[in-house]
């Protein structure tokens, strides 16, 4: 270590850091910096930073000078603060600063400006100078991020943060001497050149050069410049939980921003564009205000008749809407016409449609008219009566609830012990059962756990190898994709297993472009020949596991050859990503939808668990076992208990002993609560499940479900349906009382990512007009069922959570604050735990054991009359049935239409372009949406993603379900795909 004096104080650093660093770790935190940035690469540039060190004849940078034993350094010597002072004058020379004299000085709006305010330097006026202010691509027409260059001071901080923290490299520092500017690349054209609207620019630019465009268009500069108050929240999108930090205003919120770089949070200072961008729904037209009770319920003699049309569906639950399928099949405008996104610059081309840009994702006027506004008292005595009856005539089981991954963990917890200790079922689920509910078979089947063994950061840092199965992580969990593309470039080798080209396969190392749902061949193939190779980590397997044998057996088949004539994927690059997978050393292995979402998913999962075990790969740091959690809570909203089999911690319901726990703490009689196991939400949605009445909080089933015609036709012939939501959603329309709840920024509650971390998110703005706190809801419900629930807030029910959930005990919301906690948290101190399983995993004896699966060709393959295989998934900029984000200004205008991504040789073949209306049909249903031609999907492939209703992918999808965790086949069903213009249906 080297001793050196700052400004009088005795410091000790490592003989690796700077200046700066050694400075700042110390506490001294004034030496000002323009080019340097935490993180960034240093390049020394600006020279704002020079301080004096005593025995040195110049001054030197302290971003870029080690300290040095016995160094003595002078921060604000006389010399150090002429330079600076020399410095911004020189900046102010291109820099619009007149606002900067007289009153302006005690008004500076960004970093460069407090420094020019600190050190006395006044700009010279416009007039007198001798060069003209900076130009340089202003993005124009951007709903998001604009430029206005000639405030920028050419730190070069934007270049760097795209290129090394984001991994893009859309902006560079383009012409020579007194024309130098930052250029946007491809010719201006921020599409082409990749952004991703990540907002990383926006964060870092010292100067606003690179601002965002919201908050100015909606709010007075000072309410941006300063707000009220800044709220700590967790982002409402995907299970990375980005901390963000809520600006409000006027009990709005004005703006978000990430926390600092160098705290300890899951994103580490970045989030994607929904995170930074993704903010406005909650202000939203749309938004409900008051309960809706549907117009035919009146109250007579103290109790809630059905007094409307007594008819079949139609009439009962009728409106004046299309279906989802009706809409579907509906003709529809040509798209506009872009390979990947589309750009900026394009945009009037929006004008093509024939629809109000506000309007195409938002709730109808028409779809009001069935309702009438009512008060809290009405809704809430309806809906429980009515639960009440259902109960009392049916029995608990012909009810049903879906609770909300994007709700918090207390709000599932308080629903999952409503629906069980006061109305008797088990019949609980969400939307894991479209996600990741294979993963969860499949892992306890194998390991007995449910999540994920490592962390992020691990991932990042450690992982020499990282293998990503069916994970479209860059775009549907952009910040962890980031981290990816990061330890790409220390070096991680890279392989991923997709039958698209997404951005990270186009990077890897090896792309194993399979045929859709050929996995378990693919993986088995590879496991073939590592057991060929003898590259097994037989210490591991004959320590810590069981019947490797079976699985060794299971794929001697399987060779590389075999499964290339299944996969599609040459037998050399199978055997070359078997090679490397097994030598990692340390090699993490992530998956998400592209390997849950299909009926045989729990097998592929299996198959990928036998791989991993079989080379050891689980329970070191760095290699880690990630599932990779699609919402924000959706691992949380199972932890607590919100899915059929399982109270808190996975405690199975049909063990009278746990029954009595939950009994005492719920003050209940046992014998109330069901030893039956409950009915998954594909399992509900079903003629033959009996369930006649439901409770869904912040879900919308009637776009997420398989085969869309069906499931609304379900909804329709339900006796209750109380639908608890912020908008009136394709499936709240069908509802009998539509209860407006609260979103992200009106509530404080906890929150699980995708790596066990639990972190509480605190309430920032009140929930518009008589909309109300979940949580409230929730508790006043449950109480007028007639289940005692004297919690007041979050924090209540967290008290309640850990006394029944053994590895949340040490949980509080206390230290819960900052970082979080990663559970398991057994005590009171302890720390958390970052990675498991490095001893023995949570099973009898303490091993995992191998479930040999087979290769079974997908349920549906292609053929003459469908030829083309169909796969779903997310878009950057929307999340899952669009219910927010195409409520969200930005994001809405980023990806406005509805696509299906196909291929440049079949879309000649087609005879289509881009942009053209094209018609799907699977042997479900039919529908139209507008082509992208992208190599993105490979020949024969179609991609359509599930955010449209007006092109609902899930018209099309298989319900056929995986026989473990009753997932549907949502991945792959054969299509055919022909030109709109032949194919349009009868409006
Ligand atoms: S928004 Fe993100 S990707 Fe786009 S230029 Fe800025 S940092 Fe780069
Ligand atoms: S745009 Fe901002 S961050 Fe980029 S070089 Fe200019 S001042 Fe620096
Ligand atoms: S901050 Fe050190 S040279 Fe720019």
């Amino acid at each position: 270590m080297a001793t050196l004096t700052i400004d009088g104080r005795r410091v000790t650093a490592d003989p690796e850091q700077t200046i700066l660093e050694a400075a700042r770790a110390a506490g001294i935190m004034d030496i000002p910096t323009l080019c340097w940035y935490p993180k960034l690469p240093i390049v020394g540039n600006c020279r704002i930073c020079l301080v004096s060190v005593e025995g040195q004849g110049k001054l030197l940078p302290a971003c870029a000078t080690k300290v040095a034993d016995g160094m003595v350094v002078q921060t604000e010597s006389h010399a150090a603060v002429e330079n600076r002072t020399g410095v911004l004058r020189l900046l102010l020379e291109r820099y619009p600063g007149d606002h900067l004299v007289n009153g302006g000085r005690a008004q500076p709006r960004n970093e460069f400006e407090q420094y020019v305010v600190r050190y006395g330097v006044a700009p010279t006026p416009l007039a007198g100078r001798d060069l003209a202010l900076r130009h340089g691509d202003e993005r124009p027409g951007d709903p998001m991020i604009r430029h206005d260059m000639s405030t920028c001071i050419l730190c070069t901080r934007c270049v760097r943060a795209c290129e090394d923290i984001q991994v893009v490299g859309v902006l560079d520092v383009g012409q020579r001497g007194e024309h130098t500017e930052i250029i946007v690349g491809a010719d201006g054209d921020p599409d082409k050149a990749g952004c991703t609207w990540c907002g990383e620019c926006v964060r870092v630019c010292p100067t606003g050069a690179i601002f965002e465009v919201m908050p100015r268009e909606r709010f007075a500069p000072e309410r941006v410049r300063h707000p009220e108050k800044v709220v700590r929240s967790v982002c409402p999108y995907c299970g990375v939980g980005c901390q963000v930090d809520l600006h409000v205003a006027d009990d709005k919120v004005v703006r978000v921003t990430s926390p600092d770089i160098e705290l300890d949070t899951p994103n580490q200072g970045s989030t994607c564009v929904k995170g930074r961008f993704g903010y406005d729904f909650p202000q939203h037209r749309d938004r409900l205000t008051t309960p809706l009770i549907r117009k035919g319920w009146v109250k007579e003699a103290g109790r809630w008749k059905w007094r409307g049309p007594a008819g079949g569906e139609r009439d009962r639950r009728g409106g004046p809407w299309r279906t989802i399928e009706g809409e579907g099949q509906a003709a529809k405008p040509a798209g506009p016409p872009r390979a990947v996104g589309k750009s900026v610059r394009e945009l009037p081309l929006l004008e093509r449609l024939d629809l109000d840009i506000r309007d195409r994702g938002a709730t109808p006027e028409a779809w009001y008219e069935p309702f009438r506004e009512a008060t809290w008292e009405e809704a809430m005595e309806l809906t429980a009566q009515e639960l009440l009856r259902l109960k009392r005539e049916r029995g608990g089981d012909a009810l049903a609830c879906f609770s909300s991954a994007k709700c918090s963990n207390e709000e599932n917890y308080v629903i999952m012990r409503m629906f069980r200790g006061a109305l008797g079922t088990n019949n609980i689920d969400h939307c894991t059962r479209l996600c990741h509910s294979t993963s969860v078979a499949a892992m306890q089947r194998a390991l007995n756990t449910s999540a994920a063994s490592g962390s992020m950061r691990e991932v990042e840092h450690a992982a020499d190898v990282i293998f990503i199965a069916g994970a479209n992580t860059t775009e549907s969990h952009p910040v962890f994709g980031a981290a990816i593309k990061r330890a790409h470039e220390r070096g991680a080798t890279l392989i991923v297993a997709d039958p698209r080209r997404t951005e990270l396969a186009a990077r890897a190392d090896v792309h194993l472009q399979m045929q859709p749902g050929t996995d378990v061949a693919l993986f088995n193939a590879m496991l073939n020949h590592i057991l060929a190779q003898g590259l097994e980590d037989r210490e591991f397997t004959a320590a810590r596991t069981h019947d490797f044998e079976k699985v060794r057996a299971a794929v001697r088949a399987m060779t590389p050859d075999v499964a290339a004539k299944i996969t599609g994927v040459p037998a050399e690059r199978i055997r070359r990503a078997a090679e490397i997978y097994a030598r990692g050393p340390n090699t993490s292995t992530l998956w998400a939808m592209g390997l849950t979402q299909h009926a045989n998913g729990t097998d592929l999962v299996t198959s990928l668990l036998n791989l991993m075990l079989a080379c050891g790969m689980i329970g070191r740091w760095g290699a880690a076992m990630m599932p990779v959690r699609g919402q924000n809570n959706v691992q949380g909203a199972s932890d607590v208990g919100a899915i059929p089999f399982v109270y808190t911690d996975y405690r199975s319901v049909k063990n009278p002993q746990i029954r009595e726990e939950y009994a005492r703490a719920w003050g209940v009689p046992p014998e109330s609560l069901s030893l039956k196991e409950g009915l998954m939400v594909t399992e509900i949605v079903k003629e033959e499940s009996g369930v006649r009445g439901m409770y869904i909080m912040g879900e919308n089933p009637i776009i997420s479900d398989p085969d869309i015609a069906h499931a609304e036709h379900w909804f329709r012939e339900l006796e209750f349906l109380a639908v608890h939501d912020l908008f009136l959603t394709e499936t709240a329309r069908y509802a009998d009382v539509v209860l407006p709840g609260s979103s992200f920024a009106e509530k404080t509650g906890t929150f699980v990512n995708t790596e066990r971390r639990i972190q509480v998110a605190h309430q920032a703005v009140a929930s518009p007009g008589a909309a109300r706190s979940d949580l409230e809801i929730l508790i006043e419900l449950s109480n007028r069922l007639g289940l005692k629930t004297p919690h007041r807030t979050a924090e209540d029910v967290m008290r309640e959570i850990v006394q029944v959930t053994p590895s949340w005990s040490g949980v509080t919301y206390d230290r819960l604050e900052g970082a979080g906690l990663q559970y398991p948290v057994p005590t009171a101190d302890s720390p958390g735990t970052a990675f498991l399983f490095d001893q023995r995993f949570p099973t009898a004896d303490g091993k995992g054991t191998f479930v040999p699966v087979e290769y079974a060709p997908p349920v549906e393959l292609p053929d003459d009359e469908y030829p083309f295989v169909m796969n779903t998934g997310r878009q950057l900029y929307h999340w899952h049935t669009g219910t927010m984000t195409r409520r969200a200004s930005g994001l809405d205008r980023r990806e406005p239409t509805p696509i299906v991504e196909i291929h440049p040789a079949d879309a000649r073949a087609l005879g289509v372009r881009d942009g053209d209306p094209v018609r799907l049909t699977s042997r479900r249903n039919t529908m139209v949406s507008s082509c992208r031609v992208s190599e993105r999907v490979a020949p024969g492939q179609v991609f359509v993603p599930f955010h449209f209703r007006e092109a609902a992918a899930n018209l099309l999808t298989n319900p056929v379900l995986d026989p473990y965790a009753k997932m549907a086949e949502l991945k792959c069903c054969a299509v055919r795909v022909e030109p709109a213009e032949s194919a349009v249906l009868a409006d």
